[in-house]
Formats: C-alpha cells, structure tokens, sequence
C-alpha cells in the first residue's frame, strides 16, 4: 500500500471518442503525498484530461479508450473548470452539504463543514441564498465550497480563480491553500504568476499532450520557456491582426443607450420569494467604434450590465433604447452578437463547423467558416462536437459562433476566461478587430490585460 494522497499516472493513454489520436499518450507522473503541484500547458494540452483520469470519469461519463492507470490513494475532490456543472442543489447551503451528506457525516458536522466552506471561500449571503440567483464567479466559489467540505486526501482543482476579480481570487487561494493543510494540491490554472510562491512543484504540458517540463519552480522559472503558458512578468503578447473582412459589420452598428436602468431580480419557489438588486441606476452607452468596458469584483452586476444593453432582459425602471427586447428574433439575432459567460448556453448544433455557421445562415449572410475557425485556433476541430472541446476551446467557439455572422452590435461577456497566451492574443485581437471595423461592442471582463478602453467599473450593482 502507498501512502494516503499519492497520485500516480501510469503509461496513461486517453483516446476520446472521435478523435483518431490520443490526447495523452504514454504519460507517467506520481505526486508524492502532501505535495503542491501547478499543472500548466496551453488551451486543450489535456490538463482538465488528465483530472478526469484521476476521478475514474473516462471510460465511465466520457467516451473513448483508456489504458494503462490513473490512481489517487485516499479519496480525491474535483473542482470541475466549469463550475455550473457542479451545481445540484437549489440553495447554497444544501449544495456544499451534498458531499458530506453523502459521506453520511453526522448532520451537526455536516452543517458545521458547510458553515466553514461557505466562509472560507467568502460566500456570505448565508445557507438559503438560491444557487440560481450566483454570478459565475459566485458559482465558481460555491463549487469550491463543495470540495473543501468533503476535505479530501487529494484536491484536484481546475483553473479555481479563472473567473474571478485579482482581490476575489486571492481571498479564494488562500482559503485553498488554509485548507489544504498537508494535503495533496494537484491546480491547473492559465494565470499562475500569484500561486508560484505557494506550489512545489510545476508540471508542464505541451500542446500534444507530453510532460516537457516537470520540477522546482525555480528550475522552471529558470528554464525555457514553455508555449502556451503565461511566464511572470512577459509583456502581454502583441494581438493577432484579424483580417477586416472577417468582422467589418454586415450593417451599420447601433448606439444603444441605458439611463438610469435599474434591475431586481425575482426569484419565486414554493417556498418563498428572494428579490436581488442585481443593478443600480446605470447609466451606459454603446457606440460604433468602441469598446465600453464592464469591470468590478465577482457578482459586481457586469453581466447584468450587458443582458439590460442586449436587449436580454428588461430593466426593473429606467430606460433603454432602443429597446432591443422588441425587435423580433431574426432581426435581433443579425444585429447582437452575445457570448454569455457560461459558453455551452450558447450551443445549439453537433459540429464545430455547423456552429459558426449557424447564425448565419438564419439571418441570410455568407460566412468564411474555415477562416474564422483558423483565427480562433479550431481549424483541426471543425467536425468535432462543440460539447466535447475543452474548456477555452468551447470558450473561443462561442466567440466564433456569436460573431462569425458580423452583427454591429457585440456583447461578451468574459471573453478571455481560460485562454492561453497565443489563444488570448486572438480573442483580443478579434474584439480590437471588430471595434476599428465599427462594431458597438460591450464587455464585462476582470482581465487588466485587455485593456481596451475599459471606461466602467461596477461595485454590487453601483457604477464607481
Ligand atoms: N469529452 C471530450 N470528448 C472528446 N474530446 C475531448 C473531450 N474533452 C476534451 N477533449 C479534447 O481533448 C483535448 C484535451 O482537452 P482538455 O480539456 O484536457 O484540455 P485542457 O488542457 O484542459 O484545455 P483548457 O486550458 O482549454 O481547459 C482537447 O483537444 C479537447 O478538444
Ligand atoms: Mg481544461
């Protein structure tokens, strides 16, 4: 028997269903018990691939072929990089008690963990808060909550601050790191540079799927530096020139204006009513040839922010205009662009390809699919099921599926979230594309990196 909280890969290989290649082929890895661990490697590298392994998921709720081992000694929690599939109660509260009411803790302990996890990651609306009314950020630290209450020999966690403000996911690596005691910490994440000093240890992967790097961090820090991963203190990469014809509006882009709007959000079950006030008498305007920016701490009112200006969702008092919710769909759909912050909302066919077309081809308009994929680095994923694609890979079709059609109007929400240095250059690159082509374009984002005229910030509803 080896000791609790090791992890070990053996000739690991991982050929999903539909793929002719494995992802990962031959890899070996043991973690010593206790140990802290920074996974890194580009968008689609295989480190979500490998936390599955861990868990017993492939094979069993992800097709295809495996061989050879993936093993942790003790029992092992999984924070999943998108945190609204782990979502399966209707109050906080419940949520984070599902694993330890499994475990069949005795209720007093049961309650006493959640009380704890939900401080810990600075959940403070308390137990009855409905899941439904979190921002992503919000759902991203309940998820969280949930591991930590489990106290597992292992914690694997996918990419836990990717959606969250730097102050906010801060507070939420520390209460990891408090947690994680002398347990064993296995965290992949895109934007490392703030867990280097607490890890060690850092794995690195390379686009196909191979350890190219694997020791101290000073060794890493010292060594060459690997593709696809984001190095302390290198400039934010040069955008990618994204040619005009791929995001010059189809017709002429709208000014949408909000005064005033302010939104309360109403949430009725059987038990009871719960209002939130999700939005605080924002004024904001979009117009041609600009970006306006939307930032603030996790669950600040940014995507609110845009649902109000896209027409998505009707202010509570103030004024829009034009009032986008009373155009018909065709035409709202030709002329808003919107990629919400969880991208499998937006998916609506079976292929990658199909995808990008999609809009398009209800509202009438040519696309250059191939070229639109190739920009957004899915060109070799085209007849792929857009539900099968890693996490900043589901991300930038959602960019590309929203967008591909040309609307003047673009709203996204997030955009940068989970994208390596190469992908992120063509996200960005993409939205400085469409602003000097004309497009009115609105966006919600914590990445300082953008840095796009970023003119609104946004504190629980309030504009600062
Ligand atoms: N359920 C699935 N079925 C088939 N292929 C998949 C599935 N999930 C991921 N893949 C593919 O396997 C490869 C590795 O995906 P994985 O999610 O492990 O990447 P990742 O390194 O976590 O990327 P990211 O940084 O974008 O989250 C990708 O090419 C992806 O398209
Ligand atoms: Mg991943």
């Amino acid at each position: 028997m080896s000791p609790r909280g090791e992890v070990r890969f053996r000739d690991f290989t991982w050929r999903p269903i539909g793929r002719r290649n494995a992802v990962i082929a031959g890899l070996d890895l043991t973690i010593e018990p206790g140990e802290r661990v920074l996974l890194v490697g580009p968008s689609g590298a295989g480190k979500s691939t490998l936390l599955h392994g861990l868990v017993g998921a492939l094979g069993a709720t992800i097709a295809g072929d495996l061989t050879g081992s993936a093993e942790v000694d003790g029992r092992s929690g999984l924070l999943l990089q998108n945190p609204a599939d782990a979502i399966v109660a209707e109050r906080t509260g419940r949520d984070v008690a599902f694993g330890p009411e499994n475990a069949g803790l005795p209720r007093d302990e049961i309650w006493a963990r959640v009380d704890a996890a939900l401080d810990a990651v600075g959940l403070t609306y308390g137990r009855d808060h409905f899941t439904a009314a979190l921002s992503g950020g919000e759902q991203q630290r309940l998820a969280l909550a949930g591991v930590l209450a489990m106290r597992p020999d292992v914690l694997l966690l996918d990419e836990p601050t990717s959606m969250l403000d730097p102050a906010t996911a801060a507070t939420v690596r520390e209460a990891i790191l408090a947690s994680a005691g002398g347990r064993t910490l296995l965290v992949v994440e895109h934007r490392i540079e703030a867990w280097l000093p607490h890890v060690d240890r850092v794995v690195v992967l390379s686009a196909d799927g191979q350890v190219v790097g694997d020791g101290t961090v000073s060794a890493f820090l010292a060594g060459p530096r690997p593709d696809g991963v984001w190095m302390p203190g290198a400039p934010t990469p040069p955008l990618l020139a994204v040619p005009d014809t791929l995001v010059r509006p189809a017709d002429e882009a709208l000014t949408v204006t909000a005064t005033d709007v302010s939104v309360e959000l109403v949430m009725r079950t059987m038990r009871g009513t719960q209002r939130t006030q999700a939005l605080t008498e924002l004024t904001a305007r979009l117009a041609p040839g600009r970006v306006t920016g939307f930032t603030g701490p996790s669950g600040a009112g940014k995507s609110t922010a845009l649902a109000v200006l896209g027409g998505l969702l009707a202010p509570t008092t103030g004024t829009v205009a034009p009032d986008l919710r009373r155009w018909r769909s065709p035409a709202l759909a030709a002329a808003v662009g919107w990629v919400p912050q969880n991208p499998e909302h937006g998916l609506l066919t079976s292929t990658v390809v199909d995808e990008v077309r999609h809009t398009a081809t209800r509202t009438g308009r040519t696309v250059d699919a191939g070229a639109v994929l190739d920009v957004f680095g899915l060109g070799h994923l085209a007849s792929s099921n857009p539900y099968r694609l890693s996490g900043g890979e589901q991300r930038r079709l959602a960019l590309a599926a929203a967008l591909a059609h040309r609307p003047g109007v673009v709203l996204l929400d997030e955009p940068t979230v989970g994208q390596d240095p190469g992908t992120w250059a063509a996200v960005a690159g993409w939205i400085a594309a469409s602003r000097d082509a004309g497009a009115a374009v609105g966006l919600s984002t914590h990445d300082a990196d953008v840095g796009l005229d970023i003119e609104h910030g946004m504190s629980r509803g309030v504009m600062t």
